[in-house]
């Protein structure tokens, strides 16, 4: 034998592409060469392999060894295929048996010692795997997260020699994944915390109920960065389909993913210093950025209007469609951003105007240009835009705060009113699409006419038009009402509140 074929798949973006390692050994010069992967990265992966197969006690082949990865367009990160590598060298030298081999997909960066270390995007790859029906041979540090593809068929590999020698034995054994802890929301703030607040606490509730997105405006000390820290602890729990998701972004993504946040809505809260890349993703392999970090769970963008211009204006397109098309020179990539934009801003510069002190000492000017940092096209696309004054003071330093609903109890409001919405529409509120508007969040005959009054005052655009609908939907869903009726559609104007001004 000396020619052998090993499974392996490759990682561009949420992809995982089947990749075939060839290994063919030949008479003539010494030497292994790889061909299909980047300069950098077959250096490294050929003399990984090599130190790794010689530490092991196997026989690195005196031959002309001809690695080929296809296809040849391939990622940089060369080190998942390492551990395909070395098990084609071994078994075209007739050092191990091949039989098993050929019936599975291998991944795994080599230490020199022949240590199995950890990849990126296991999960992607085992997705893939089951679909094709073969079992996935991986790093045992990987198992625990390829496990939640369902149906996989997993092997653990930790180290060279110990896989090598399983290969002799007989059939690998398959590995048994520690089961996924129940969903915990410990670490997140409790609303409880809150004082006062009960508008902005409302509109956290409509916004977790509805997904909707959500700008709050007010003075510095409001309370607006804690308001949207829990957020979080409102949300319905994840299901399957979306927690999948969830995890093969976090998968990919430089951090990994952590089996104990199964179920949880993520939450992303960016620095304003962020770079473009950072909140978007990209890189020459392309990376995922906040906002696909953010999918399916909430992207909170505090001091708003802080960020630069051109990086908030890069949100319009994910704020729409739910994705993004990361494209780089040598490849494209799309990714899913379908999350929940919440956001916080001081009213002005410095931001006191409309605070009960009268510090304010901006001129209209200056407000002006502090607010046109954000566009209005972004500011349409926010359902909820509310002010948020500061808790007056006898409320915060009241030695026992009066008892206040908790995170739990809201949240059990907000699972209810979430499963009408998918009942009726497979979707929450503010993913409704115009059309699904016009069939599912049509207002009675009074409550249409203060709509159309309140649509001239505060000269709404369509698209301000349709979000105020779509909120006044979840309103009705939250008291149970089959038809939006004049208290909704009055409060949900309320919440149009940079149309206003
Ligand atoms: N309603 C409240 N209940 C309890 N504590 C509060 C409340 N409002 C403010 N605080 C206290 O004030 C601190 C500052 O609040 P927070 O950082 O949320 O303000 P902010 O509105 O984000 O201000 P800035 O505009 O400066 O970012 C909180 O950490 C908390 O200690
Ligand atoms: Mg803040």
């Amino acid at each position: 034998m000396s020619l052998a074929t090993v499974l392996s798949r490759a990682q561009n973006g949420l992809a995982a592409d089947l990749v075939t390692v060839e290994v063919h050994l030949a008479p003539g010069l010494p030497g292994l060469s790889i061909v299909g992967l980047p300069e950098a990265a077959v250096r490294e992966s050929r003399d990984r392999v090599k130190a790794a197969i010689g530490t092991c006690g196997y026989k690195f082949p005196n031959r002309k060894i001809t690695v080929n990865l296809a296809p040849a367009d391939l990622p940089k990160e060369g080190g998942r295929f390492d551990l395909p590598i070395a098990l084609g060298v071994l078994a075209a030298s007739g050092q191990i048996p091949v039989e098993q081999l050929t019936a599975l997909e291998v991944l795994g960066e080599l230490s020199l010692s022949g240590e199995v270390r950890p990849i990126k995007g296991a999960l992607t790859a085992a997705l893939k795997a089951s679909l094709a029906g073969r079992a996935l041979l991986l790093p045992q540090e990987n198992v625990a997260e390829a496990a939640l593809a369902s149906g996989a068929l997993l092997h653990a590999a930790t180290h060279l020699a110990a896989l090598a020698a399983a290969l002799h034995a007989g059939p690998l054994e398959l590995a048994v994944p520690t089961p996924v802890t129940a969903l915990s929301l410990t670490g997140i703030s409790d609303l409880a915390d809150v004082r006062g607040q009960f508008q902005a606490k409302r509109a956290l509730e409509i916004a977790a109920a509805g997904g909707h997105s959500l700008l709050m405006i007010g003075p510095p000390g409001s309370g607006k960065s804690m308001l949207a820290q829990r957020l979080q602890g409102l949300l319905p729990p994840l299901t399957d389909e979306e927690s999948l998701e969830v995890a093969a972004v976090a998968s990919i993504s430089h951090a990994g993913f952590d089996p104990a946040r199964w179920g949880i809505a993520p939450y992303r809260a960016p620095h304003h210093t962020a770079s473009g890349v950072a909140l978007v993703g990209g890189g020459s392999s392309p990376k995922p950025g906040e906002v696909t970090l953010a999918h399916n769970g909430v992207l909170f963008l505090d001091e708003l209007p802080e960020f630069d211009r051109a990086v908030l204006e890069v949100l319009r397109e994910p704020l729409e469609s739910g994705q993004i098309t990361v494209s780089r020179a040598a490849r494209q990539a799309d990714f899913p951003a379908r999350f929940q934009l919440v956001a916080a801003m001081n009213p002005c510069p410095c931001g006191y105007l409309g605070d009960a002190s009268g510090k304010c000492s901006c001129t209209p000017d200056q407000v002006l240009r502090y607010r046109a940092k954000i566009s209005g096209p972004l500011l349409d696309r926010i359902d909820l835009q509310l002010t948020v004054p500061r808790v007056d003071r006898a409320a915060l330093t009241a030695a026992q705060a009066p008892p206040t609903e908790t995170s739990a109890q809201v949240r059990g409001r907000v699972i209810a009113c979430r499963a009408v919405q998918l009942a009726r529409q497979g979707k929450p509120n503010a993913r409704l699409t115009t059309t699904e508007i016009d069939q599912h969040c049509t207002p009675d005959s009074i409550a249409r006419s203060l709509l159309e009054q309140a649509m001239g005052r505060l000269s709404l655009s369509a698209r301000g038009y349709h979000r105020v609908l779509k909120v006044a939907r979840t309103l009705a869903d939250l008291v149970g009402a089959a038809t939006i009726g004049v208290p909704q559609v009055a409060e949900a104007v309320r919440y149009r509140e940079l149309d206003r001004s």
